[in-house]
């Protein structure tokens, strides 16, 4: 599915993206030109970052980053986790986010949640503002479900606008996105880049061992990841990434891009040491009895409809 996205100068995006949600956060200017650089260094073509991460230090720093290589890179960036949808604040935040990152043009600039308060039509009109006018050159949504993204997809069409990227939460113990999101994907014709593929970290098995994280420092993901199945299947992750002589994120990430659709994990960290296990992942690909292994840990999530026995 890559092959949807491309930077413009015809740069096909990488199999693995990369988040800037730590840059000017957990991670200062140093660590994070330090993970640009490696990310760079292993073939990352796409970069993700959002309006609203730290501020703005996320895409002033990524757009400081990207400049010397910039027609050969894809950046998307977010719109719209608050403020609603609404023309008004997808026309402003475009306009904030060009700015910060000192760049005519957004590749792709998401919807960063649905919101059910404005009328899609209002919501795509606006996009495909930005888009016939050449400020975006692609339009993708986050945290939808299939419905609304299907929905989206409709009311996009109506103004000659395509969504080519989705961006779910995806990992081996987060795996809704598997039941209607990466099929629905992969029939629209979307890219899938779904965020987290390390669980915010657990899936390092560094909480096992009473290390201290995202997970220890952020209330949000603590109750996302709060559940004793998810604690056990990182360590069981642990176990079998150390018989197979590999770090539990190289074999974390590694599952979340081998799923049948082909999605592209965008991986993260808050320092170029953190990071180089999930960049393995990059020359790094699954058997399918290692991806059925992993996948074993946790309970497949029922399908979507409850003719269950015809599955
Ligand atoms: N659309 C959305 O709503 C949404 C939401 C979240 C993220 N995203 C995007 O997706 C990207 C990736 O998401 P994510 O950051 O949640 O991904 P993730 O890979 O699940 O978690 C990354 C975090 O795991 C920890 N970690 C990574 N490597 C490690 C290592 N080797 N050892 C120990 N800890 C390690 C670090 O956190 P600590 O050091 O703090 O523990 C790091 O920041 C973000 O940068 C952002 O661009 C989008």
């Amino acid at each position: 599915m890559t092959d949807l996205l491309t930077s413009p100068d015809g740069t096909p995006a990488s199999r693995l993206a990369f988040g800037t949600m730590q840059f000017g956060g957990r991670a200062d200017r140093d660590a994070s030109q330090a993970m640009f650089d490696a990310a760079l260094a292993a073939g990352i073509t796409h970069f993700d970052t959002a309006h609203v991460y730290t501020n703005g230090a996320s895409e002033i720093l990524l757009g400081e980053m990207a400049a010397p290589h910039r027609d050969r890179l894809i950046i998307a960036t977010k719109s719209a986790f608050e403020g609603g949808s609404t023309r008004e604040t997808i026309l402003n935040s475009a306009e904030t986010s060009r700015q910060r990152m000192n760049t005519d043009v957004i590749d792709a600039l998401y919807l960063h949640r649905y919101d059910a308060e404005t009328d899609m039509r209002i919501t795509f009109e606006a996009l495909a503002e930005l888009k016939n006018k050449g400020i975006i050159r692609y339009v993708g949504i986050s945290n939808f479900a299939a419905w609304q993204a299907a929905k989206a997809a409709h009311i996009a069409a109506t103004f000659e606008l395509k969504i080519t990227l989705i961006q779910p939460m995806y990992n081996v113990v987060k795996r809704q996105a598997e039941v209607e999101i990466l099929p629905m994907a992969q029939d629209y014709g979307m890219l899938c880049a779904p965020y987290s593929p390390l669980g915010g970290g657990l899936l390092t098995g560094k909480y096992a061992g009473g290390g201290a994280g995202r997970l220890t420092e952020d209330e949000s993901y603590a109750a996302r990841y709060r559940f004793a199945h998810m604690h056990d299947a990182a360590i069981e992750l642990g176990e079998i990434a150390a018989r197979e002589g590999l770090h539990p994120a190289t074999l974390a990430v590694a599952w979340a891009a081998a799923h049948s659709t082909g999605p592209t994990p965008i991986i993260s960290a808050r320092s170029a040491s953190q990071l180089e296990p999930s960049l393995a992942a990059m020359d790094y690909s699954i058997t399918p009895e290692l991806y059925a292994e992993l996948a074993s840990l946790v309970p497949a999530p029922p399908p979507a409809t409850d003719r269950a026995e015809e599955q």
